[in-house]
């Protein structure tokens, strides 16, 4: 008790410290930009969000692009300096995409600091958004610019492809063209731009490479007030273009009072939280057992304790006299983060897994079991029954799966046993059900979404009955309430040959792709075969996605069927079964099936989906199904790219 408290304190300690950390630097990071982004930006009339990217003057879709201009700021101010003492310095990394509509293109972009966020009236033309005639040269202007010009409007320009640095005036006070260096601002290509500001000089890179093409001795204070506003600008005259910015990342230091005030409430605040922890301690000496919890990082017991988890916390003691102090004679088995050990505790048989120590992962993975499955309770889930924290071992204790997993009853390389083996289309289909069922439920049916990210033949457990139970929760997320509508958790993980496409390039887990990887176990557990090495995109032509297709193209799906059931099934349900696989697998995640229409096509209540002959290619962006029926001369000249990632 005593060293959970002082644990306790220590990890305020450092959460305290951690928000001291955050709040102390102004800071954020856009790698694409979706409809609600809208709410983090001020947008000026013809500014919006389509395609992935803000459109600072409108795409074809708006109507006429001709003499246009447009803002878009980011929502909050940044503070650029205090009184005269400290001058705030900040970095920003934009893509922008500039693609002429005329030759040549007109008239080009701007990144804006400004201390007044609105559009000036009558800014386009070759004013882009920047100033307009009244305003130009006026301090009451209050904005710094670095402009992206893409035509010579005027004598001073350079040309028409230059990049310039502007105060309170459309007039550059330098100007470099950026023809020396191989760009075409208005070529359609992304151009990367690396912005940086030290308090006393600005200066700009371009270019994956990041060539300094500009620096220049700059005090922002002189011309701007202490709150401005980032962003962009842009305009169009009788001559059009496309002015988008496709992502965006701006630190800052962040240098307002706020953070002051943190430090005189923190720093009190925390000294008072130990203080009272270790005098607490002091008094309080009388569990040994948790003693040695005091060296370690305190977060896990807090995370465990904080989600008010139903399952049972055991003794390190308990543990090992129920696996023989993990004698290896008892593995069952060893994965990723850890070994598992079959123990028997109060007389029935459990599964311990004993989480490496070493492994940082093996920690987030520990937390993430106990904090998504370990209030959950459902008929095809393994069941989570306690855990162990002490002495710096990390323990979990689950239900017993005489089983074992599914992989070993699929893919069976041994002849000999293989009859034993050999699981019936009753059961695979019972199997397939299972899963989807636990699927289901974690994605719709439990309070919090979750998304389980690791869906393979090998993380679903047998019971004595051939039911599926779906376990392994170490990549498991839970959706919090707020994201929901992005159905989308960070960060890449998984097993290859389970991984959706588009998982390399959104680099998050979603909902569909885990439908993806329920598709690539369903075909695996009809056809008998591993899922193939798909490790990078180029290689998702070796899948078992691409190879059953092909059977399906030839109107021959059923052949694929695993021949160690000896055509022991139902044909009409086979080939069901394997349509839903395939169009779970399909390469545009807004055709896959949801779990619930999964569910339905198991049970008889729905066809399965409709499906092309021929694969479709993977492109990206997907385009949303209804978006299939447009008019495809539009696309050619919607700025993002569709990559074609894959021939046929
Ligand atoms: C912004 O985030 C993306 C991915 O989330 C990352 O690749 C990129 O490096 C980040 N940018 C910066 C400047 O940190
Ligand atoms: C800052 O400004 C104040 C008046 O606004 C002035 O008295 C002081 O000398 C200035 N300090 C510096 C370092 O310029
Ligand atoms: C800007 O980037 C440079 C180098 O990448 C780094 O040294 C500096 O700390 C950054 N400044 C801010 C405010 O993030
Ligand atoms: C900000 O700009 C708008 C549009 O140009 C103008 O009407 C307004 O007066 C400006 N505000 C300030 C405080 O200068
Ligand atoms: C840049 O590319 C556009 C579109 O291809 C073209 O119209 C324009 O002349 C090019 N500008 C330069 C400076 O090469
Ligand atoms: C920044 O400005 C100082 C003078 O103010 C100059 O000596 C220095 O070279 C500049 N740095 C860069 C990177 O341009
Ligand atoms: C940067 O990359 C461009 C091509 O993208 C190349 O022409 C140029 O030489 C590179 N510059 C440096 C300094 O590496
Ligand atoms: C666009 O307007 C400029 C003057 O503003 C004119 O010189 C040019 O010819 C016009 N271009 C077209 C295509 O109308
Ligand atoms: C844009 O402005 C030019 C010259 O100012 C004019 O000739 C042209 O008609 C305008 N275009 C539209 C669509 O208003």
């Amino acid at each position: 008790m005593c060293s959970s408290l002082l644990a306790y304190c220590l990890i305020l300690a450092v959460f305290l410290s951690q928000g001291f950390i955050q709040v102390s630097c102004f800071g954020f990071n856009f790698s694409t930009f979706q409809k609600e982004d809208e709410r983090q930006l001020i947008l000026s009339k013809n500014s919006y969000i389509v395609q992935n990217a803000i459109q600072v003057t409108p795409d074809i879709t708006g109507g006429s692009m001709e003499n246009l201009s447009g803002r878009a700021l980011y929502r909050k101010s940044f503070r650029l300096y205090k009184g005269n003492r400290t001058i705030a310095s900040f970095n920003t990394t934009f893509v922008l995409n500039i693609q002429s509509r005329t030759s040549p293109g007109g008239e080009g972009m701007a990144f804006i600091i400004t201390g007044n966020y609105s559009l000036p009236e009558n800014s386009d033309e070759k004013w882009l958004g920047i100033v307009n005639a009244n305003s130009n040269g006026s301090p009451q202007a209050m904005v710094v610019a670095v402009e992206f010009d893409t035509r010579k409007s005027y004598d001073e320009d350079l040309d028409g492809n230059h990049i310039g640095l502007n105060i309170n005036s459309i007039d550059s006070i330098t100007q470099v063209s950026l023809g020396g260096y191989g760009i075409n601002i208005s070529g359609g290509e992304d151009l990367r731009v690396h912005l940086q500001y030290d308090g006393k000089n600005l200066t700009v890179f371009v270019g994956d490479n990041k060539t300094l093409v500009l620096s220049q001795p700059l005090d922002l204070s002189a011309y701007l007030p202490e709150k401005v506003f980032v962003g962009f600008s842009a305009s169009t005259s009788n001559q059009t273009e496309l002015n988008c910015v496709k992502s965006w990342a701006f630190f800052g230091t962040d240098i307002g009072d706020r953070n002051l005030l943190w430090v005189w409430i923190l720093i009190p605040a925390v000294v008072l939280a130990l203080i009272t922890g270790v005098l607490f301690c002091l008094c309080w000496r009388r569990d040994p057992i948790e003693q040695d919890l005091e060296g370690a990082p305190g977060n896990i017991e807090d995370e465990i304790t904080r989600s008010n988890l139903a399952p049972r916390k055991f003794r390190l003691k308990e543990l090992k006299q129920a696996t023989g102090n993990f004698s290896p004679k008892y593995k069952l088995g060893k994965g990723g983060f850890g070994t598992v050990y079959k123990g028997s505790w109060r007389n029935k048989d459990v599964a311990v897994k004993r989480v490496s120590k070493k492994s940082h992962q093996g920690k987030q993975e520990f937390i993430a079991e106990l904090t998504t499955i370990g209030n959950l309770n459902h008929k095809n889930l393994v069941k989570l029954i306690g855990w162990c924290y002490e002495r710096r071992e990390l323990l979990l204790v689950y239900e017993y799966m005489p089983n074992g997993s599914l992989d070993k009853f699929i893919f069976c390389d041994d002849k000999a046993s293989m009859e034993e083996l050999t699981l019936s289309w009753e059961q695979r289909l019972t199997i397939i059900q299972g899963v989807a069922q636990a699927l289901e439920y974690l994605h719709n049916g439990c309070q919090k979404r979750v998304l389980h990210r690791d869906i393979k033949a090998s993380n679903i457990m047998l019971d004595t009955e051939f039911i599926a139970r779906l376990g392994d929760f170490g990549l498991a997320r839970t959706i919090q309430e707020k994201e929901k509508t992005h159905h989308s958790t960070v960060e890449i993980a998984g097993t290859p040959g389970y991984m959706a496409p588009e998982t390399f390039l959104i680099s998050r887990a979603t909902v569909e792709t885990d439908v993806y990887s329920f598709g690539v176990l369903v075909l695996e557990v009809v056809c008998g075969r591993k899922p193939g090495n798909q490790s990078e995109q180029n290689n998702y032509n070796n899948s078992i996605v691409n190879w059953l297709w092909e059977y399906y193209r030839k109107g021959r799906i059923t052949d694929a069927a695993d021949s160690r059931m000896d055509g022991n099934f139902i044909e009409k349900e086979v080939e069901c079964v394997l349509i839903l696989g395939l169009a779970c697998c399909h390469p545009n995640p807004h055709c896959r099936p949801s779990m619930r229409t999964v569910l339905q096509v198991l049970s008889g209540e729905a066809d399965p989906p409709e499906l092309p002959l021929e694969r479709p290619s993977f492109v990206w962006p997907a385009m949303p199904p209804s978006f299939g029926q447009m008019d495809y001369s539009h696309k050619g000249s919607q700025l993002t790219p569709f990559t074609e990632l894959t021939g046929r």
